[in-house]
């Protein structure tokens, strides 16, 4: 089932997400639905906190082009490991931030650890697009987003125009 994406600025998106125990058939429900609502946007990330839901839960699928085999990711509990010392600079954007982007640089590799949805850990290094992907909804699960990296004018500049978004999405809704 597709679940309504939050539209920043919303507190739920500032939040701290608790870590997750057990897995539950619930919350298998809940990545799928996450990916779901992902493919949908498009898009090629989601974090839990942006469909409103304060668990430490990702889904990402990286790959590219109709031709190339799907890689739908579901990652509960996924910490960063190691990052690599050298850098590299993505231009980012959000489904919670639409039609926004800018360029962050962020590490160019990461080993990431998480538990998948069959409860088995895994750890894996992931580069160039992944890395940037996985790092930035990681950073959704700490209440971070990808505007945080920006200038306080650009990213006041970005929240003015979502806001402005937002009421009048309210009142197409009304
Ligand atoms: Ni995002």
């Amino acid at each position: 089932m597709k679940r309504p994406i939050l539209i920043h600025p919303d507190p739920r998106l500032k939040k701290v997400c608790a870590p997750l125990g057990d897995l539950s058939d619930e919350l298998r429900v809940l990545a799928d639905d996450m990916l779901e609502t992902m493919y949908d946007a498009p898009g090629i990330g989601l974090a839990a906190p942006q469909i409103g839901v304060l668990d430490r839960l990702i889904v990402m699928d990286c790959v590219k082009g109709e031709n190339e085999t799907p890689r739908p990711l579901v990652m509960f509990n996924p910490e960063i490991v190691a990052s690599s010392d050298v850098m590299n600079v993505y231009e980012e954007g959000c489904l919670s931030i639409p039609e926004e982007y800018a360029e962050v640089k962020r590490p160019e590799a990461v080993d990431v650890r998480w538990i998948d949805r069959d409860g088995n850990e895994q750890t894996e290094t992931f580069d160039g697009l992944w890395a940037t992907c996985v790092q930035h909804e990681i950073d959704h699960l700490n209440g971070k987003l990808f505007i945080d990296y920006l200038g306080p004018m650009k990213r006041q500049m970005i929240t003015r125009r979502m806001q402005k978004l937002k009421r009048e999405q309210a009142k197409a809704r009304a």
